[in-house]
């Protein structure tokens, strides 16, 4: 983020003539406040939500008559530096009185989880990882900056970087998946889609990368655990994508909410001020998750609130999150020598900073044409939307070659999830309109299928056998789609058991019995548990939770007017008990072999069922030819790849290094580089690329950057299990 000298100068300006409390008031994101219409406070309402005394039909009748306190009395008292509002004729108001009526007229940051797209809500990030297409990644996300800004929305709370390798987690369905270099470009390209196009206020917004750092390594994969990670896996690992996002210039970060190795990130000094600001660079600033401060009390990590939020401000925490206490116990801290006002300056130095940076202090208003612009989406928005869904979805099992559905073969459609339109969305998408979305089953009918549906029972009911065996009769081919519900991912949606959940792997066992091919279509949000499906089901296709445009995508990939091309950006484990499984992992002294003496299980082949990388498609590669020459500052790899089927298709061509011995154990795989290449029937072509030998060091366990000579294995492959190799030693 680069400011004009004239823009630091009003800064520091503003700075010198602010009180504390003003200073405060920036450092301030209240939480949304609902005001009559329920005569217990909303917090309490929450909690007997949650606890069963209320119910959700008795809470919507309580909230019939309420409405959203804006506080807009804070906001003229300088109270407040940012709230989460999306309506831009609220926001102009606000913003207006921020700007006319407080006095030093500062405008406020306006946020939101704006994780997979605003109105064209596209794939949950871990399906759009399985893209692996850079330009993608930045598109879509320029599409959602320009959208939410059309609504007053000026801040996303995403990319969501944490890498995640235990299934069982619910959020992992919000980031790119389980490997740091596809996270880090993914975070690269999302920086440059939100942050990038500043020619106009309308096209960019702050991006905030969370969540900051290690959330993903939550123990058992519950969600909010504690998190225990070594010095090297977390440079090499987990900070990857972030120090990605900043060098691409991310302008806030959010803190995450486990504590790491004993200290919650939300007061942890070494992450906040020394490895995200004075380490990675960023000149923004942090802001808590929701809440996040008051629980360094429950955690245990401060004696009350005064403590934690003394704790989190010196530790570098510039914003604080829903909970008031910088606003009730800042001041006071400070007037008691607590904390330092420099500590305050610099917190507010970063705010305005990216206030300014965005234009906030000389246009924050939304004109009535741009809102105007999204009544409806805008046909590109939604070929862009179609593009992310069906590039997202990837191939796993196609016997005897099912797949694509045959012309003028009779369909029938199974499954209650290929009929709700809201579970196609996934977690963290709530901007859509109802009538944008696109069904499994309403595409199917704008594709022209020669199709009938069948429910057989919603989705964690029983079963409905009669419609099953209509089901069986009709069709010359059976569409089950199955999966996870959209609440079954997500924030707060951790799973002991990841396999379909419900009645669903019945309903496909009692489809098969019936004798016609079946094709199960997965929508879900996380790597599900497949190894029964994997088994018995001859066509599997993962469509994860794709978005609006999830129906269109869908058929067009199984009539096969556009050919699949997915790859999977996490690794599918065979069973719960895998978990968690990534592709790469250390070598252990006892790898896996026929000897029992090895790591592994007794009841179980090891490795994943599908690995990471992995994704057929309507025609098939051929690779030769491997090849890694060393240069002075880069190895070159080569491998010939050939279309040996019948169908133009495209290959995301997989490049994968190991060092072999070092002073750390290292991966028995890393990925380096991948390349997309579209080849006719019987084409082949030469794929090359250049990895720089600084590229082939790690992080040890104190984060200083290593190089050590040695041997190194060097691979090209379709994914990260079937690759060719060449055997290099490298001097550097
Ligand atoms: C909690 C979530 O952990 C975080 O990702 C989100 O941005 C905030 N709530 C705000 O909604």
């Amino acid at each position: 983020m680069k400011l004009t000298k004239e823009q630091e100068n009003r800064i520091e300006e503003l700075i010198r003539e602010m009180t504390l409390e003003e200073k405060v008031g920036q450092m301030n994101l209240p939480s949304i406040s609902i005001v009559g219409g329920f005569n217990i406070p909303f917090s309490e309402m929450i909690e007997m939500m949650h606890d069963g005394r209320l119910t959700k039909e008795q809470v919507s009748e309580m909230m019939k008559d309420s409405h959203q306190d804006y506080q807009e009395d804070d906001i003229r008292a300088g109270r407040i530096g940012a709230m989460m509002v999306t309506d831009a004729s609220v926001v102009n108001r606000l913003q207006e009185i921020a700007l006319k009526e407080s006095r030093r007229g500062i405008p406020l940051l306006i946020g939101l989880d704006v994780i997979h797209g605003f109105y064209s809500v596209y794939p949950i990030a871990l399906a759009e990882a399985c893209s692996f297409d850079e330009e993608l990644f930045e598109q879509t996300a320029a599409m959602a900056a320009r959208e939410s800004r059309s609504a007053g929305v000026n801040w996303h709370f995403a990319p969501m970087l944490d890498i995640a390798r235990d299934a069982r987690w619910g959020r992992c369905s919000e980031g790119p998946g389980e490997d740091p270099y596809l996270a880090s470009v993914f975070a690269a390209a999302k920086i440059r889609g939100l942050q990038g196009n500043t020619d106009s206020y309308e096209n960019y917004v702050a991006a905030c990368v969370k969540h900051f750092a290690g959330y993903g390594a939550c123990e058992g994969g519950r969600d909010y655990n504690t998190t225990a990670i070594p010095g090297h896996l977390m440079y090499n690992v987990y900070l990857a994508p972030f120090e990605a996002a900043v060098k691409s210039g991310a302008v806030t970060a959010m803190a995450a909410f486990n504590d790491l190795n004993g200290t919650p990130c939300t007061v942890n000094r070494k992450l906040l001020r020394e490895t995200l600001k004075e380490r990675f660079g960023m000149n923004g600033f942090v802001v808590s998750d929701a809440n996040a401060i008051r629980e360094c009390v429950v955690h245990g990590a401060a004696e009350n609130d005064a403590d934690a939020g003394i704790k989190a401000v010196t530790a570098g925490m510039d914003m604080d999150m829903n909970t008031a206490i910088y606003l009730d116990h800042l001041a006071q801290a400070v007037n008691e020598g607590k904390v330092g006002m420099d500590i305050v300056d610099d917190a507010v130095r970063r705010i305005l900073r990216v206030k300014m940076w965005l234009g906030l202090f000389d246009d924050p208003y939304i004109k009535a044409e741009t809102v105007e612009r999204y009544k409806a989406l805008p046909d590109e928005n939604r070929a862009l939307t179609r593009r992310a869904a069906e590039e997202s979805i990837v191939l796993l099992k196609n016997d005897n070659d099912i797949l694509p559905l045959k012309p003028g073969q009779k369909i029938s459609l199974v499954g209650a999830l290929a009929d709700m339109p809201a579970d196609t969305v996934g977690a963290w998408a709530a901007s859509f309109r109802k009538e944008d979305l696109v069904s499994v089953r309403q595409g199917f009918e704008n594709g022209g299928a020669e199709f009938k549906y069948f429910a057989c029972g919603e989705p964690e009911e029983e079963l409905n056998y009669d419609e099953i065996q209509e089901a069986c009769a009709y069709g010359d081919v059976i569409v089950a789609v199955v999966g996870e519900k959209t609440a079954m991912s997500g924030e707060a949606s951790s799973r002991s058991d990841i396999t379909l959940p419900g009645e669903q792997r019945k309903l496909l066992e009692e489809l098969s019995a019936c004798g016609k091919p079946v094709v199960a279509v997965l929508m879900n949000g996380r790597a599900l548990a497949l190894g029964w499906e994997a088994e018995n089901i001859p066509a599997v296709v993962e469509a994860w939770h794709l978005g609006i445009e999830t129906g269109n995508a869908v058929y067009s990939i199984l009539s096969g007017r556009v050919m699949p091309q997915g790859k999977l950006s996490v690794s599918i484990p065979r069973v719960t008990g895998q978990c968690p499984v990534y592709y790469n992992h250390p070598n252990t002294g006892r790898p896996a072999s026929r000897s029992k003496f090895t790591s592994k299980y007794i009841d179980l082949p090891n490795g994943a069922l599908y690995p990471f990388g992995y994704g057929l498609t309507y025609t098939s590669f051929e690779y030769a030819g491997f090849e890694a020459t060393v240069g002075d500052d880069a190895v070159t790899c080569t491998v010939t790849v050939k279309n040996t089927g019948s169908r133009k298709g495209t290959e995301t061509v997989q490049f994968y290094s190991r060092d072999v011995a070092a002073s750390i154990v290292r991966p028995v795989k890393e990925l380096k580089a991948f390349k997309k290449v579209q080849l006719d029937p019987g084409e082949e072509a030469a794929v090359s690329v250049s990895i720089g030998l600084d590229r082939l060091g790690f992080y040890d366990n104190d984060g200083e950057y290593r190089l050590e000579d040695g041997t190194f294995l060097f691979y090209a492959g379709g994914d990260s299990e079937n690759c060719l190799s060449a055997e290099k030693y490298i001097a550097f």
